[in-house]
């Protein structure tokens, strides 16, 4: 696929960035779309593949459609990025699978290289892809000028210390599984993001459904009073994501509901979020980073939960 540098100038004039995916891969999407809105300034619209088609899109050849897939084999998305190549449009991918339909049939894109496909359960594909859409957007942004040279830095500096974060919360494995050990006998959980680690949320939920046969669903925590509020009470597991500074009072009050219909909360935070430290019933801690980086940290201990429950 060959990378950016090809095709940077179309990029630049692009009206706006469609990205077309599935599963796991559309969930990255999101991520992505705030990456490329919050760095690039560039307008972006998230679509299901599989819906794509169906809508008589409207792209054409001054937009760009990035396909996400890991396996580079599914249909649906195979299908969009036909649909808005006879439509004109500029074709990305970002790709696992070398060889595979999809990354042949881009004009160009990334590969994430996250090796092969073990288990049916995304997990290292959805963070090489997060990583892949960070470092597309930075490289956008800096053509742009809509990041500074420092932020710039700033960024791909704490892109390199994610292992060592990731590493560290790998550690708390034999934590994680003791929480996870508890809720084994929920029949359902809520899992709660706001902005970038929204889709976190989502993610967590497909996890826990995939692998454990357990109902959850994924939402923006502002939306929890516009009905799912109606599901909590003591036997229901609400899993906060509580890694952003700037979505942390919000988040905080989002807990103390849940707690006042005595849901139980188990809370991904931020070291050094005392206030959510405090209210949670269970606390999984992740590292701090930057606050554009957090669902690569957000998303370890929601994988892992799966795993274990
Ligand atoms: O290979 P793809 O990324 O195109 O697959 C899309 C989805 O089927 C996939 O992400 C699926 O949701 C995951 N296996 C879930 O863990």
């Amino acid at each position: 696929m060959g990378g950016l540098t090809e095709v940077m100038d179309r990029v630049l004039a692009a009206q706006k960035l469609t990205i077309a995916a599935c599963g796991t891969s559309w969930h990255s999407g999101l991520v992505g779309e705030y990456l490329f809105e919050q760095l690039a300034k560039m307008p972006v619209e998230v679509e299901y593949a599989s819906e794509f088609r169906y809508r008589d899109p409207l792209i054409g050849k001054e937009d760009v459609l990035l396909a996400i897939s890991q396996s580079g084999e599914t249909a649906d998305t195979l299908a969009a990025m036909r649909e808005a190549r006879e439509k004109g449009a500029l074709i990305l991918g970002v790709c696992n699978v070398v060889g595979s339909t999809i990354a042949r049939e881009t004009d160009a894109g990334v590969f994430t290289h996250a090796g092969p496909e073990i288990g049916v359960a995304s997990t290292k594909a959805f963070t090489a892809q997060v990583v892949v859409l960070t470092m597309m957007a930075l490289a956008v942004a800096q053509r742009k000028g809509t990041v500074s040279e420092e932020r710039f830095r700033q960024i791909v500096e704490e892109l390199w210390r994610l292992p060592e974060k990731i590493q560290s919360i790998l550690d708390q494995n034999d934590h994680i599984k003791a929480i996870s050990e508890r809720f084994t006998y929920a029949p359902n959980f809520l899992y709660l993001g706001r902005s970038i680690n929204f889709p976190v949320a989502l993610e967590g939920a497909l996890k826990l459904k995939e692998i454990s046969y357990i109902h959850a669903e994924g939402y923006p925590a502002a939306e929890m009073k516009h009905g799912p509020i109606a599901l909590i009470d003591q036997l229901m597991p609400v899993v906060v994501i509580a890694a952003t500074d700037h979505t942390n009072e919000k988040m905080i009050s989002n807990i103390e509901e849940v707690r006042a219909r005595k849901g139980r909360v188990i809370a991904i935070a931020s070291e050094g979020n005392e206030e959510v430290k405090r209210l949670a019933e269970f606390v999984i801690e992740i590292p701090e980073t930057d606050d554009v980086l957090t669902p690569l940290l957000s998303v370890i201990p929601l994988q892992l939960m799966s795993y274990h429950i």
